[in-house]
């Protein structure tokens, strides 16, 4: 029986099971057995792995997160690990390998696939920040959480008179705190795309208040930039990448001291990423993976699936790992239509 394999790596995100339940699902039409490597890469270099069929992929539509487990490990870190993850590969005879993850996983997976080995990718992530696709499943999920949230916190802020202040996921891409922002009516949306000028967020404030108003929401992207600088821990993970937070509460701060209005900073963070998808996360995840399966039949590989409008494509993994998408200006200046 030919064999293929698939991993998930990097965050996770909700879409990442569908996406496994529609590989498993095609690849079986194929007559093909499907290998699910455990936690990204570090499955495969340590050849741990569950045999995917019908059965185990029954009832994981709906659920977040991956049934494979992941992790952002890199395997070009530690010497020694391309090589037994080659290695695995080849004892196992696999015809391809489905890679789903974000610009790390698949930025790997580039690699691979240029050192010769049969990879395809699906593009995952709520940042929103792949380039070479329109939209990453797991987005329109973590944009939904966020609005919810933004729609409570204008409850408690109008009771009580006060600015809340909400930071919101992204990484250096302001995607989820943009739509989250918009769809939720926030006040001010700070992103990482166009620097923060704290006297003129707290002066919209206070034209807004001087309106009757008498609370605010401020959406802040955990990637903006505060003086030039983002709000990281100093700790890098295997990437490279910082680990971003505390914006929130130093634009919080500063909009207490400078405007005198009561303020309060709710920190989003992982409930962004947990928990089940949503319809169109579902659906974009299923077809990407219907569509991976398709690729590794025709043998096009070194390709990743990607969303061009409303239809599947598929485009060099090379150019999606190539540089991340981030936000224009003409969508930000719609968002500062409504700002105050
Ligand atoms: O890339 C997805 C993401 O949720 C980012 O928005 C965030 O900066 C990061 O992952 C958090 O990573 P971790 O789960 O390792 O804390």
């Amino acid at each position: 029986m030919e064999k293929i394999g698939i991993l998930t790596g990097g965050g996770d995100c909700p879409g990442l099971n569908p996406v496994i339940r529609a590989v498993v699902r095609r690849a079986e039409l194929e007559g093909w057995e499907v290998l699910g490597f455990r936690n990204g890469w570090k499955g495969m270099i340590e050849n741990e792995f569950v045999i995917l069929d019908e059965q185990s992929v029954s009832g994981i539509l709906p659920k977040g997160g991956t049934i494979l487990g992941t992790s952002r490990t890199n395997p070009y870190k530690e010497e020694g690990d391309v090589d037994r993850l080659k290695s695995n590969f080849t004892k196992h005879g696999l015809k391809a390998l489905v890679a789903v993850g974000g610009e790390d996983t698949l930025g790997v997976a580039s690699r691979l696939s240029e050192e010769g080995l049969p990879i395809v990718g699906v593009p995952k992530t709520i940042d929103n920040d792949l380039n070479a696709t329109d939209y990453t499943f797991g987005f329109d999920t973590a944009v939904n959480i966020a609005m919810e949230c933004i729609d409570r916190l204008h409850t408690t802020a109008e009771s009580h008179n006060r600015v809340m202040v909400v930071e919101i996921m992204g990484r250096h891409a302001g995607w989820i705190a943009l739509e989250a922002g918009l769809a939720g009516g926030a006040d001010v949306i700070l992103i990482p795309e166009f620097p923060i000028d704290i006297d003129e967020v707290c002066a919209v404030i206070k034209r807004r208040h001087s309106r009757g108003k008498t609370f605010s929401i401020v959406a802040v992207a955990e990637g903006a930039k505060l003086s030039g600088k983002e709000v990281a821990a100093e700790k890098l993970d295997q990437f490279g990448h910082v680990r971003l937070g505390g914006i929130g509460q130093a634009v919080g701060e500063l909009i207490e001291k400078k405007t005198g209005y009561e303020t309060r900073v709710t920190v989003l963070g992982h409930i962004q990423r947990g928990g089940s998808p949503t319809a169109f996360d579902r659906v974009l995840g299923t077809r990407f993976g219907v569509h991976a399966v398709e690729l590794v039949k025709e043998k096009k590989f070194g390709r990743m699936v990607s969303l061009r409008g409303r239809e599947i494509k598929e485009v060099p993994l090379a150019e999606a790992v190539k540089q991340i998408k981030t936000v224009d200006k003409k969508f930000y200046q719609v968002a500062r239509t409504f700002f105050g």
